[in-house]
């Protein structure tokens, strides 16, 4: 069964334990637009950093026929590989048909995951290089809090870049302390090497709210502000490698850039100097 036949499938509303449920075991709240939470993960899923999967909450019962169908939309994962739980980040939206209610959810509560792991920010997707960049707008760090934590991160590359653009500074809170924390990771340091987080460079820079750093990050690259400030060159094919998680105008922006240093976007089939994915949007 493939999540667009699990999507559209009727499933009566009086069945008590959802389909594909999984138990929420910790929320948290970082502002009044994003909160992450943790589930449970099934001891048979298996998925690669930086993949996506359906995750949900029942709908409403229709009328007329008296059954309710799952609500489900894309989630990128941000645990990593290893986590025994799953970890996801999420926007609030308001009148969002799915968010307006997935912010609610408390610790017990049930949440319906396809566990059918897909998506193209994944290390296959790359050649071989020497840096990785990774580029997020909101909760498009999510794939990138797991790849983070994906020790082949770090046995890959030399250097890790990993830049987000938010609209205010509250909003890199999530990023900033998973980064910070990777610093007192007792397990990852050990598994990895004393000391992998060295090798990251963290550029978070916001848009509609005063911070140390105020910007576009691709008018920040255009300009060359952010390359010096890098203290690295623009990319290049021969030694840079990216990944690109946010808002449709964003990514298509970063592409243009890309293709214009001559990179070369890539896919699970064939890998090549980047890849691109959409992050949700309810
Ligand atoms: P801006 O405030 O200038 O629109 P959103 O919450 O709308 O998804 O945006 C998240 C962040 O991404 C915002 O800081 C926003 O900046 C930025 N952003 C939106 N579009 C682009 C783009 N084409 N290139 C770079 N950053 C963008």
């Amino acid at each position: 069964m493939n999540e667009m036949t699990s999507v559209s499938q009727e499933t009566s509303a009086k069945t008590p334990a959802l389909p594909d449920a999984q138990t929420v075991t910790d929320v948290k709240h970082w502002t009044d637009r994003l909160f992450s939470f943790r589930m449970t993960r099934p001891a048979s899923m298996r998925f690669r950093s930086g993949e996506f999967v359906m995750i949900g909450l029942m709908g409403e019962v229709n009328e007329k026929t008296g059954k309710a169908k799952p609500l489900l939309r894309a989630y990128s994962i941000a645990s990593p590989s290893w986590d025994e739980e799953l970890e996801f980040y999420s926007i609030k939206v308001q009148d969002g048909p799915l968010t307006s209610r997935l912010q609610h959810i408390k610790v017990g509560d049930e949440v319906i995951m396809r566990p059918k792991p897909v998506g193209t920010l994944v290390h296959d997707a790359l050649l071989p290089g020497k840096r990785i960049w990774f580029f997020a707008t909101g909760t498009g760090f999510a794939p990138f809090a797991s790849l983070l934590r994906e020790p082949q991160t770090y046995e890959d590359y030399d250097e890790i870049i990993i830049t987000h653009t938010c609209r205010e500074a509250g909003e890199l809170t999530y990023g900033r302390e998973l980064i910070e924390g990777l610093q007192q990771d007792e397990l990852l340091n050990e598994v990895i090497g004393d000391g992998f987080w060295k090798k990251i460079k963290y550029y978070p820079t916001t848009t509609r709210e005063q911070s140390p750093k105020m910007g576009r990050i691709t008018d920040l690259m255009r300009s060359g502000e952010a390359f010096d400030e890098l203290g690295v060159e623009p990319l290049n094919p021969e030694s840079d490698r990216a990944m690109i998680c946010g808002n449709l105008a964003f990514n298509l922006e970063l592409k243009e850039m890309f293709e214009e240093y001559g990179l070369e976007e890539g896919a699970n089939s064939k890998p090549a100097h980047y890849v691109v994915e959409k992050a949700f949007l309810d």
